[in-house]
């Protein structure tokens, strides 16, 4: 797909004011501000190309709401298992009312279940009250669209395959004041057999470090505190990014960097206080990386290291290019080198061939490995994915039943470790209010865990001193120190 990249920055920016003439116009015939609500499935990768929406639409000037029952609704929607999409389509009813009520009223679907022909297809035919339907490749249109919309009248699908270019200059709209996401590469060229990501998310980009430094810096003189950095497979970042034309331009660039390396220039910035990234691939989790970590006072000691499966068959199957004992090698290493380390982890339940003796493997690793916590999803199959065609799909019942033993198995264990705390006095970043008890706050620990402590609402956004009272499971309560 074709973009003016000197200019495109500049095109979208006209077509925000364009947009915002129409707004003003139907404020003033309706005698009300116009609302947006923009709803996000799925990953943090979603997460941040809705704050990018978002930022767009507030630049046109509706305002902000969480109801769906608002002028414009956009879903950013996920494909990576298929109840995911099942969700989706369910909601789109209930939205159907809504637009009965408000016909000006614009339904947008975006993000990564639309670049799948099938689903587009079907929202052609079936759905018709959707207006606007694009995909993860051109987010950044939306200005373009909605004009192109309000003058044609008919529902516009705007769908690209891939492509080699982001525009990054608009506006953003962050969730949070005191964190946010950056996005350090997109896409994702490993195919794990299963995953559906590469195909929606395209080949994987790394954006040049001297983008991802001014954009941390930027975040942090608006008052964030916490990055987490974002990408599909964090520690490949860097690999092609030499062949890229930004890169050849940049002075910054002289030879291959690393994310290790990404990683010390970012703890150089100053007033970033904590660095997450998410997610590392096992695969290519170096020993500079582990240094890098170990001997940084800003990167948090929470990796999240998905395992998948812990049978070395298993594991093949899936193209994941790591053994069970690989795996438990560099868990070992990291927890050598870093022993304060918290290790979370996502496990795939029934991926086709999967014998009760793999099944059982996986069960020794979660224990082997102890984490802190586990994210346990029941193989889903992805049309177009080379599992999808495999032989030996695993029946429900089975599947059912090994993901109730893993459940139990992960509980017991990350029980058995999350209390190790207690006692300790440690840094907390506060994040908001307590939802259930009032006169409480809530905040993260470097592990990622959250804590409960006496706190007014203007501690949020700063890190404080806690001491780790007690531990209830999934979280701490805690009593600040002055
Ligand atoms: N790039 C990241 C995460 C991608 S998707 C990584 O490699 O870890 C997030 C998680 O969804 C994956 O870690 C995997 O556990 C799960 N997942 C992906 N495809 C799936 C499928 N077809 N069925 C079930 N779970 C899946
Ligand atoms: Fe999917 Fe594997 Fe890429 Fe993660 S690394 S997004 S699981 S293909
Ligand atoms: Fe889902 Fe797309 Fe993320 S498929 S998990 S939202 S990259």
């Amino acid at each position: 797909m074709q973009v003016d990249r000197a200019n495109e920055a500049d095109i979208q920016r006209a077509y925000i004011e364009k947009c915002r003439e129409y707004l003003l116009d139907k404020e003033k015939e309706l005698g009300r501000p116009l609302t947006a609500c923009v709803n996000t499935f799925g990953c943090q990768m979603n997460a941040r190309d809705s704050e990018k929406l978002l930022g767009i639409l507030e630049e046109i000037g509706y305002k902000p709401v969480e109801t769906e029952d608002a002028d414009i609704v956009i879903y950013n929607t996920c494909t990576v298992r298929e109840n995911a999409n099942l969700r989706v389509y369910g909601r789109l009813g209930q939205l159907h009312k809504f637009k009965e009520k408000n016909p000006d009223m614009l339904i947008i679907l975006c993000g990564c279940m639309m670049q799948e022909p099938e689903v587009v297809e079907k929202i052609r035919k079936s759905y018709r009250f959707v207006d606007i339907v694009f995909g993860t490749f051109n987010i950044f249109k939306l200005a373009e669209l909605i004009h192109t919309r309000l003058n044609t009248g008919s529902q516009i699908i705007d769908i690209w395959k891939g492509t080699d270019y982001v525009l990054e200059q608009l506006p953003t709209d962050r969730k949070y004041k005191f964190k946010s996401g950056v996005n350090i590469m997109y896409g994702c060229d490993n195919f794990c057999s299963y995953c559906i990501v590469p195909y929606v998310r395209g080949r994987e980009m790394s954006r040049p470090p001297i983008d991802i430094i001014r954009e941390s810096e930027r975040l942090v003189a608006d008052g964030v505190r916490e990055i987490m950095y974002l990408g599909q497979n964090v520690n490949s970042y860097g690999k092609k990014l030499e062949e890229t034309e930004e890169a050849k331009g940049s002075q910054d660039v002289t030879e291959r960097v690393t994310f290790a390396d990404l990683l010390k220039e970012l703890e150089k910035i100053e007033g970033l206080d904590r660095i997450r990234f998410m997610t590392p691939h096992p695969k290519d989790f170096s020993d500079e990386l582990i240094e890098t970590i170990a001997a940084s006072d800003k990167v948090c000691h929470h990796l999240h290291l998905p395992l998948q499966s812990g049978s070395s068959r298993i594991l093949k199957a899936m193209n994941r290019h790591y053994t069970k004992e690989q795996y438990l090698a560099l868990v070992d290493k990291i927890r050598e080198k870093i022993p304060d380390v918290s290790i979370t982890t996502d496990i795939i339940v029934g991926f086709p061939g999967e014998t009760e003796e793999d099944f059982e493997d996986t069960l020794d690793v979660v224990r082997q490995a102890k984490y802190d916590s586990a994210y346990t999803f029941i193989y889903s199959k992805r049309t177009g994915t080379p599992a999808a065609k495999m032989e030996n799909q695993i029946d429900e019942a089975t599947v059912k039943n090994r993901f109730d033993r893993l459940l139990a198995t992960v509980a017991e264990v990350s029980h058995s470790v999350s209390a190790r705390f207690e006692g300790q006095v440690m840094d907390v970043l506060v994040e908001g209010l307590d939802d259930h008890e009032e006169g409480l706050v809530t905040g993260r620990l470097k592990s990622n865990m959250l804590v409960h402590f006496k706190g007014k609402e203007e501690l949020i956004g700063q890190i404080v001193q806690v001491k780790l009272t007690e531990c209830k499971g999934f979280y701490y309560l805690g009593e600040m120190i002055n």
